[in-house]
């Protein structure tokens, strides 16, 4: 069985770099930032902000999240209907980021993780992939770059989508969910030492992927 962790602030590639390995290996890749998204995007629907923990904890164990795979691309069910789209809108990133505080959904979130890596050969990306989901992976990587090659990148993303937005903003959004990311109390983003450090920032996707790929044990 191989669990391959990756940990990394947004815009680091971890997403762009995990689908590209999970292909080459024949393994399945597991999106946990999208499964916080997905809760995120519930509080936003029913009105309830993020940070709320009595109002996110009186519908977290109601909410059916279901992962699918189909034609190989992973796909977020919550209560039955495909959210993959609706969970990347710019507004879901933050309402993500708040609720990935709070500890019940982490544990909700974690277990489910666990569960997955458990019973398949997979490729996790997140914030806490190395540090609590598979501590005993064998194979961990931290994958960066500078806030501006992120925000750069998110911005372009964005555009490419249709979506409306300034860089200056992108960029406040990326160093703001960088802090909360990393100063939370539950699970922050912390880099291990066994974790292979990679800075993406004057890398292409490829050189990010064969270093992965000639790390592992
Ligand atoms: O990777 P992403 O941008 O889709 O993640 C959205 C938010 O979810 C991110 O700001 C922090 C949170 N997250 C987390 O706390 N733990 C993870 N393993 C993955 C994401």
């Amino acid at each position: 069985m191989i669990n391959i962790a990756i940990d990394g602030p947004s815009g680091a590639g971890k997403s762009t770099v995990a689908k590209e390995i999970a292909k080459r290996l024949n393994i399945t890749y597991l999106d946990t930032g999208a499964m916080y998204r997905a809760f995120g995007l519930k509080a936003l629907n029913m009105g309830i902000d993020p940070n709320d923990v009595d109002g996110v904890l009186s519908f977290l164990y109601k909410t059916v999240l279901e992962i699918k795979y189909e034609g190989g691309v992973q796909h977020v069910y919550l209560d039955g209907e495909d959210v993959s789209t609706a969970i990347r809108e710019h507004k879901v990133s933050k309402a993500a980021s708040d609720i990935s505080k709070i500890k019940q959904v982490r544990e909700t979130l974690v277990k489910e993780q666990q569960r997955i890596a458990g019973s398949n050969d997979v490729v996790l990306d997140g914030r806490d992939i190395t540090t609590k989901v598979l501590p005993n992976s064998k194979n961990k990587f931290f994958l960066t770059a500078s806030s501006d090659v992120r925000a750069k990148r998110r911005y372009d993303e964005l555009i490419s989508k249709g979506q409306t937005v300034d860089y200056e903003t992108v960029l406040k959004d990326v160093i703001d969910r960088d802090y909360n990311d990393s100063h939370r109390a539950e699970s922050p983003l912390t880099r291990t030492e066994d974790s292979v450090y990679i800075d993406s920032s004057d890398m292409t996707i490829e050189e990010v992927v064969q270093t992965i790929i000639s790390n592992l044990k």
